[in-house]
Parts: structure tokens; C-alpha cells; sequence
């Protein structure tokens, strides 16, 4: 399956759909819903949506390095709908984020992983922490990729 990935405008309509899906793949199962704080504090951060076609497929979202650590990004809202997974969209939004942060000068990326979805990072690169720990009542992992040595290449 052919898939593009293209960043979308907060606030912009196509947003609100990314918005839409990514709470009925990752909060609605939960009994979980975005609060209008959650989303406002999005309004810094890069959002990435899958397309194939016309059809939004899926979205992941970019959080810029904290003011301390210029070059740490971090990974989240990964969500890929259900009829299209399987099919490498996901690793298509992976290889788009980092192209994004890598081209915003990042070094390193975390992220917090589902430990349903640590195989599917952990193929993409990512190293878990040992520990887990609850986020949005389900056990997740922190997992992180050196950009810079994934781009490293020997003589
Ligand atoms: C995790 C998630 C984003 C992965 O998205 P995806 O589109 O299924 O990802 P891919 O298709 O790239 O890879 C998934 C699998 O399909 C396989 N695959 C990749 N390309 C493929 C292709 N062209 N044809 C068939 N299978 C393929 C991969 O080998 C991979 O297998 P694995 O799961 O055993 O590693 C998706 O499952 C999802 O949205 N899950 C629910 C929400 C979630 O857990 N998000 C992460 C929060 S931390």
C-alpha cells in the first residue's frame, strides 16, 4: 500500500480530524477523551498525519526539545486506523518523524511506549528502559533512538 505523509496546521480542520482519530485509536477504548487543556498544549508541537489517497490513515505528534535540552524531541499520540495497519504505514510515519526532527536539528528521541507497541519501536531502533509504568491507565515503557548515530555513516 502506497502511503504520504504530510504535517498538518493546528487548529486547521484536517487537524481536528487527526484529533478524531487519534482519540478513538488511543483514548476512547480507555473510557478516556481529550480534556481542551490536553489539546491547547499541543499548539507548539509538530503534527504529522499518514495518508493513502485521500484517506487519513494515521498521525503521530512531534513535541519540540525543552529549553534545557535543545536537541531531545519526543515521540507521541502514535496512531495508525485500524483497517490500515500491517501495512507499513506505521513505519512510514516513524521514517517521517525523525526526517522532521533530524531536519530541526534534533539528536535524540523518546517516547513512551504501549508494551503492546515496544516490538514495533524496538524494530524502528528504540531502546526500552527496563521499567514500566502507568500513563492513561495502561503499563508503558520509555524508549529513546540516537538520531545522529542512526545517520552515522563509516568511511
Ligand atoms: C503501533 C502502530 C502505530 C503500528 O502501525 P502499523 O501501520 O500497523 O505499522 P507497520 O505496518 O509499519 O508495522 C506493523 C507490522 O506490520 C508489518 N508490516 C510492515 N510493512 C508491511 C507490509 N508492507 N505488508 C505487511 N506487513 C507489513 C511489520 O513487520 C510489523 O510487524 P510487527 O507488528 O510484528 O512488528 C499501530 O498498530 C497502532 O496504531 N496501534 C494502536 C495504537 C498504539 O498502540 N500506538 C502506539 C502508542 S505508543
Amino acid at each position: 500500500m502506497e502511503f504520504q505523509t504530510s504535517l498538518v496546521t493546528y487548529g486547521s480542520v484536517v487537524w481536528g480530524e487527526t484529533v478524531r482519530l487519534r482519540e478513538t485509536v488511543l483514548r476512547t477504548p480507555l473510557g478516556l477523551a481529550f480534556s481542551n487543556d490536553e489539546l491547547a498544549r499541543e499548539s507548539a508541537q509538530l503534527h504529522l498525519a499518514l495518508y493513502t489517497g485521500a484517506t487519513l490513515a494515521g498521525v503521530v505528534v512531534l513535541v519540540p526539545p525543552p529549553a534545557n535540552d535543545v536537541r531531545a524531541w519526543k515521540l507521541r499520540q502514535m496512531a495508525v486506523a485500524p483497517a490500515f495497519r500491517g501495512k507499513g504505514g506505521g513505519a512510514a510515519l516513524v521514517a517521517a518523524a525523525e526526517r522532521e526532527m533530524r531536519a530541526r536539528g534534533a539528536a535524540q528521541v523518546m517516547l513512551h511506549a504501549r508494551e503492546t507497541a515496544v516490538p514495533f519501536y524496538a524494530r524502528h531502533g528504540y531502546r526500552a528502559d527496563d521499567e514500566a509504568f502507568e500513563e492513561v491507565t495502561i503499563q508503558h515503557r520509555r524508549m529513546w533512538k540516537e538520531l545522529d548515530a542512526a545517520t552515522c555513516i563509516l568511511p
